[in-house]
């Protein structure tokens, strides 16, 4: 017997404040603010003898008990059977495109210097049912959840909601980012739509199951193995900008009475688990804590942006870029500047347009660059920048692009380099108009170097240029 599920507040009602419901596209309200502590059930203390209604009281820590007050992370759940109230584990057979072993010993692993791509990854066909689970399929990362240390990078391709089945990720926070079609979360702390714009994280070991109320969908998905997400700190900023606490929304407690069989998957060390129970696992009557499921919609993000001269790095959209901005830089090279970084970058496109590439980036799509691997502009659009006029112009106008930039290295799936079928390699020929234009300049500099008294370009053997 499934009923309406019935959304309450801590007995105590102690809201910071909620957002109302925004109409049929989001039904649900929330909870605003980053690591808040909402309504409260008991008064005083967090594991009463005995709980209002005879709910069982049910811990949860994201930390380690002595990691320091500010990383330290628990929840307090207060809900009808405890989640031990299960009935055993038992091994489900292999995913064969869910990888989260990354060390480059994994034959099934692959190392690439060179920049890769991808077209829009297919959705599953008519013809098969996938939901957001079974339609997880890895395309790279790093370490691996043994160590807690690296992150993994997904795509999910799914056509049919989750019925009588959730899902827990022991091995690491999952930050999701729905590309195609909403995502209708219900977690154990309440529920979440989230549309294309905004952000999900569901944080580890929280059970959740997804529903697809707009049909077919695609997303991206950044699994984080040894750490959670924080926000920047703000340095000379101030106080604000980027993104602002207040504009994280967190679920209002809300339960379900199913009696019926349930299945629960858990992922643990890139091993897909199971257990059943007769009962819903999403009976949370009240909860509170700071270690929750919350969500946030990049275009409220703040940008901050030179506004004289020069391109910044784009640590400065983190957390995270947003659909537009301003060029307004003078005497400035505007697009990235020609680099080979540390980082390691992954990108995905979420709507629009992104100009100055060669290779058809669109929405669905990704790209991949590893540290030190050298990039940047074709020579076309170097040339338009360094000739163009530098009016103030309003860029990536109604396109939202996101990275996932690492400082350790990635590895690439078997399943992104040969069975997606959507890979393809950079075309380096885009920059071979990259002439040497200094070579144009030589007598110039010849006879810079004579009034310096310095040697002159004979010296480098290069006297039959400038015959
Ligand atoms: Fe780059």
């Amino acid at each position: 017997m499934s009923k309406e599920p019935l959304q309450i507040y801590g007995a105590t009602a102690q809201q910071s404040f909620s957002t109302a419901p925004r109409g049929e596209q989001d039904p649900y309200q929330y909870q605003v603010g980053f690591g808040n502590n909402p309504g409260v059930l008991p008064v005083g203390q967090n594991m009463p003898q005995k709980n209002k209604y005879d709910l069982y009281t049910e811990g949860m820590t994201g930390a380690s008990f002595v990691a320091p007050r500010a990383e330290n992370l628990n929840a307090w759940l207060y809900r009808i059977r405890p989640s031990v109230a299960h009935q055993g584990f038992s091994k489900l057979p292999e995913n064969p495109d869910l990888e989260s072993n990354f060390l480059p010993l994994n034959p099934k692993v692959h190392v690439s210097p060179t920049q890769l791509a991808w077209h829009p990854f297919h959705l599953p066909g008519d013809n098969e049912e996938v939901d957001f689970v079974d339609g997880i399929k890895t395309i790279a990362g790093n370490g691996d959840p043994t160590l807690h240390e690296g992150l993994a990078v997904h795509m999910y391709l799914a056509n049919s909601s989750m019925g009588r089945k959730a899902f827990c990720n022991a091995d690491g926070d999952m930050l999701i980012l729905p590309q195609q079609g909403r995502l209708d979360i219900q977690t154990e702390f309440g529920k979440l739509m989230v549309r294309p714009g905004e952000l999900a994280v569901i944080q580890r070991g929280m059970k959740f199951k997804v529903k697809l109320p707009d049909g077919p969908s695609r997303g991206y998905i950044q699994e984080i193995f040894g750490s959670h997400y924080t926000l920047p700190e703000l340095g000379p900023l101030g106080g604000h900008g980027l993104a602002n606490p207040r504009d994280f929304e967190s679920p209002l407690a809300s339960f379900e009475l199913d009696q019926a069989h349930w299945d629960i998957v858990y992922k643990v060390c890139g091993e897909l688990h199971s257990c059943s129970q007769e009962h819903t696992p999403f009976d949370v009557v009240a909860w509170h804590g700071n270690y929750v499921p919350y969500k946030y919609d990049m275009a409220k993000f703040v940008f901050v942006g030179s506004i004289s001269k020069d391109h910044i790095d784009p640590s400065i959209f983190c957390v995270l870029t947003a659909n537009e901005r301003w060029d307004v830089g003078d005497g400035t090279f505007r697009p990235p500047y020609y680099h080979r970084n540390s980082s390691t970058e992954f990108i995905g496109m979420i709507y629009g347009e992104y100009g100055g590439r060669s290779d058809g980036f669109k929405p669905g799509g990704a790209s991949y660059e590893n540290g030190f691997c050298p990039h940047g502009v074709s020579y076309e659009k170097f040339q338009s920048a360094t000739e163009c006029e530098l009016k103030p112009e309003r860029i990536h106008k109604n396109t939202l692009v996101f990275m996932f930039e690492s400082s350790m290295s990635f590895t690439i799936t078997d399943w992104a380099m040969k069975k997606s079928g959507q890979l393809h390699k950079h075309n380096p020929a885009m920059w071979d108009n990259l002439k040497g234009h200094f070579l144009n300049h030589l007598e110039e500099v010849e006879e810079t170097l004579k009034r310096a008294g310095l040697p002159g370009l004979s010296s480098l053997g290069l006297s039959e240029k400038l015959a």
